[in-house]
């Protein structure tokens, strides 16, 4: 399973790139509004870091305006992928998109026929919310799941990102239900490396050669 960053704070991206295990990242407005930047020149900065897809959001709602918004976008990096959101005009948008060879991440999507609509406007990906999924107390992996086996069972090539990632076991069964990608913020990520007894097997460890190393 790949790992994309979802998050616009470069600082983030830096870090975590480091790991090495970084494969792409997303941005949606929230989260570049939280940056309190530059949209274009936040992007341009990620593409920088992180040799892989990099989701730029589109802000408009009609058809139309999708399409005019995302390809200026498109030219900025051929890592870029326009994100688009799954309605009507986004489905619209896809369609001409993907025709004209810009790879398209249909986000804000919920339930497996939403994702097959995609899938068959030609979106490179999509990207089903399993945190929102779950607060509203159903369950996200399941719409996970479907959109894995109707996926796999029309040899779609549209990949699945898991996406509102909130904790590590959402990361486990994204794995487990064979998403292509789950997109992690960056505290999740870092939480996923750590377990409590590895924090104590590295101090008895050391504790023990501490024992021996004067001898
Ligand atoms: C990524 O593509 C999504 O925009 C993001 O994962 C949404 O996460 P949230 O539900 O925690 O805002």
């Amino acid at each position: 399973m790949k790992y994309f960053l979802d998050t616009a704070n470069v600082d983030e991206i830096k870090q975590a790139a480091q790991l090495g295990i970084i494969d792409g990242v997303t941005t949606n407005p929230s989260l570049i509004a939280k940056e309190g930047r530059n949209f274009e020149e936040v992007i341009k900065e990620i593409t920088a870091i992180v040799d892989g897809p990099i989701s730029a959001e589109v802000i408009a709602t009609k058809a139309d305006e999708m399409v005019t918004e995302a390809r200026p976008l498109a030219k900025l990096h051929p890592n870029i992928v326009i994100k688009i959101p799954m309605t009507a005009d986004g489905i619209r948008a896809t369609s001409i998109l993907s025709k004209e060879g810009i790879a398209v991440n249909v986000t804000l999507v919920f339930s497996a026929t939403q994702a097959l609509a995609a899938a068959k406007a030609g979106a490179a990906f999509v990207s089903p919310f399993i945190g929102r999924i779950d607060d509203m107390g159903a369950d996200g992996m399941e719409v996970v799941k479907e959109i894995m086996t109707i996926f796999k069972q029309y040899d779609y090539q549209t990949q699945v990102i898991a996406a509102s990632i909130r904790t590590r076991n959402h990361i486990k069964m994204a794995a487990l239900a064979q998403a292509d990608i789950a997109t992690l913020p960056y505290k999740v990520l870092m939480d996923s490396l750590k377990h409590p007894l590895t924090d104590l097997g590295i101090e008895k460890f050391l504790a023990d050669w501490e024992k021996v190393s004067n001898k």
